[in-house]
């Protein structure tokens, strides 16, 4: 009988056999600079592996799409090996797809969902097209003992490279947009406006432990009054740079000598932008969950003020962990998941779409 088990261990893999009769998903996130693959047996996280492209982007201060693409095509095989690897489970015992269609970078994009739907092909198994942003936000579905799920509807708000969008959401793929960002998205503010102060791509992380030690009243910059729920940043952004370059003038120095001062100041009007939304958009709609998602919900600032707030208007406030916040694909997984319950599945002649809408 010992004998019989080590045989079966050996040869089958006894942790694919016990999962056989669960929903097993493999997803894939290459929206923007991360290669990156979970695999999920329902909503629990097995693995979730990244493959990060911060030193290729770092001399140009942004993400040059060409280098991003190429650099998906080379990491995606092994990304998707370490991640089945780390999970312990073999491709033949997956249930089904999940890769992200969009929005995102074209040219990364069709690197995951083409390897996907080849995948999908040869394993015969059903493919779950994911949109990111709804990814960003499911992440805090995942079976997790430092998450706990919202309930229906909440306001969803994405703070991403790409994206700032206020949400209504009264069910896991019914999202409906309330506001978003006219010009740069928050977390290309902090980019950008860190590439002035000579940081390095991406300066949203850089500004937020420089600006740890710096005064955050110490520089003041215009906070935009926009109706309804929409919010800019390029005001913001535009009103730095000419700050920068005035004081420069004067003194060469300037942005070495009060770097943390500037970080922290800058930080503050970030997030005091969104903050200020988020207080009109849930007073507006009478809502009491707030769900943050995306790289800029990282941010200590954001995470600090958000729970000050909380206190002041009763809500509850739901913060991702730092390993769902910036890109991954366990987020895509956990969408994937709840599109496979619904029975939302995809086909081949799905395109990857750059600008996908919710
Ligand atoms: O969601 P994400 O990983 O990728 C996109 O979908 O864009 O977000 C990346 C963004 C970058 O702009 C990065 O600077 C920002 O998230 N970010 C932060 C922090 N961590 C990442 N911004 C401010 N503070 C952070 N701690
Ligand atoms: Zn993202």
């Amino acid at each position: 009988m010992y004998f019989f088990l080590m045989l079966i261990f050996y040869f089958c893999n006894v942790k694919s056999l016990i999962l056989l009769k669960t929903d097993l998903i493999l997803a894939i996130e290459s929206s923007c600079d991360d290669t990156a693959a979970a695999v999920l047996n329902g909503r629990k996280v097995l693995s979730n592996c990244i493959a990060n492209q911060d030193m290729i982007h770092k001399a140009y201060g942004g993400i040059v799409p060409e280098l991003a693409s190429r650099a998906h095509q080379s990491k995606i095989i092994p990304v998707v090996t370490q991640a089945l690897s780390e999970a312990n489970i073999d491709k033949k015992a997956l249930t089904a797809i999940a890769y992200t269609q969009g929005p995102g970078l074209l040219g990364s994009l069709l690197v995951g969902s083409s390897f996907a739907k080849s995948l999908a092909m040869a394993l015969n198994l059903p493919l779950l097209p994911i949109h990111h942003m709804q990814g960003h936000l499911l992440a805090h579905f995942i079976q997790d003992k430092n998450l706990k799920p919202p309930c229906f509807p909440f306001l969803g708000v994405t703070l991403s490279g790409g994206h700032t969008q206020l949400l209504l959401v009264n069910e896991y793929f019914e999202m409906k947009l309330l506001g978003t960002s006219l010009d740069d998205a928050i977390g290309e503010a902090f980019d950008k406006c860190g590439k002035r102060m000579g940081l390095s791509y991406p300066a949203g992380p850089q500004i937020d432990k420089l600006a740890q030690a710096g005064d955050s009243q110490r520089f003041s910059f215009p906070i935009p009054n926009l109706n309804r729920y929409d919010v800019s940043y390029s005001g913001v952004k535009t009103a730095f740079t000419n700050f920068i370059h005035k004081q420069e003038q004067k003194n060469p120095d300037f942005i070495q000598q009060h770097l943390n001062d500037l970080c922290a100041s800058l930080q503050f009007t970030l997030v005091q932008i969104i903050l200020n939304k988020i207080e009109k958009t849930a007073k507006d709609l009478g809502l009491k969950q707030i769900v943050i998602g995306g790289g800029v919900a990282a941010n200590s600032e954001i995470r600090k003020q958000l729970e000050a707030r909380a206190q002041t208007h009763k809500w509850e406030i739901f913060l991702p962990p730092l390993a769902y916040t910036t890109d991954n694909a366990a987020m895509i997984g956990i969408a994937g998941y709840y599109k496979l319950q619904q029975k939302k599945y995809g086909n081949l002649s799905d395109s990857a779409q750059a600008r996908l809408t919710l």
